[in-house]
């Protein structure tokens, strides 16, 4: 017998039919604490601004708003943009009865977007990607419905920072390098800094943006 055993590889978490059930839940049942999930944003705050930046002017052009909650975000960009077509994408339906036209909303996973290929010449998801399990699946497919020359950001915590708050089991936080790691594959610039709530106030390593052009 040999003491030497082959590392056996993680396997990665599924998003079956059961977890997408309670995730759902979870979320339709949240949608009624608007201390914890607002359904506004004040427009001053950097993550706001720094995805108003980075899109840039939006005007006759798609954007995807990804695990939209009650589209707080994307109120703010319409509001900045009056010409762009804007969706909320969110499992839940409840968080999508907080977005009314002009945006147009539509229920469905982040893992598997009912959006054509190279459809969106924007997109971007903000504290949704921390939910969405399959990981490599959801950045795979943002990246798959944004065109050529197309823009993308995604907000989310850094692991480093991991048990500061109370989490549910499938959440999953990450490390800088990692979701630059899985644009690359799809985008041709990729970057990522840490940020603030507030420009004028140094990150405390929280919160990270990626910022891609595919
Ligand atoms: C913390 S909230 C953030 C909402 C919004 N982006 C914001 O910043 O206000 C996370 C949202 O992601 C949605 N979500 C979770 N898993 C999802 C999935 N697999 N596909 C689409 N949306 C998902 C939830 O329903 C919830 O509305």
């Amino acid at each position: 017998m040999s003491w030497f055993r082959r590392p056996v590889k993680p396997k990665s978490p599924k998003l079956d039919a059961d977890l997408l059930r309670r995730i759902r839940s979870e979320f339709d049942r949240s949608s009624a604490d608007e201390e914890h999930f607002p359904s506004s944003i004040d427009p001053r705050i950097y993550h706001v601004r720094l995805i108003l930046d980075h899109l840039g002017d939006l005007n006759g052009r798609r954007v995807g708003d990804i695990g939209c909650g009650k589209g707080r975000f994307a109120r703010v960009l319409a509001g900045h943009n009056p010409g762009a077509w804007i969706v909320g994408i969110d499992l839940s339906a409840a968080m999508l009865g907080w977005v009314k036209p002009p945006l147009a909303a539509c229920m469905a996973t982040m893992t598997a977007l009912p959006l054509a290929g190279g459809s969106l010449d924007a997109v971007y998801a903000t504290e949704s990607l921390e939910h969405a399990v399959e990981i490599d699946a959801a950045v795979s497919e943002m990246c798959r419905v944004l065109k050529p020359g197309g823009r993308l950001v995604i907000i989310d915590k850094n692991v480093g920072h991991w048990g500061r708050f109370r989490t549910p089991d499938w959440e999953k936080w990450f490390r800088r390098e990692e979701l630059e790691e899985l644009l690359r594959r799809h985008c041709r610039t990729v970057r990522s800094r840490y940020i603030s709530y507030w420009e004028d106030v140094e990150p405390d390593g929280l919160f990270l943006a990626w910022m891609a052009e595919k």
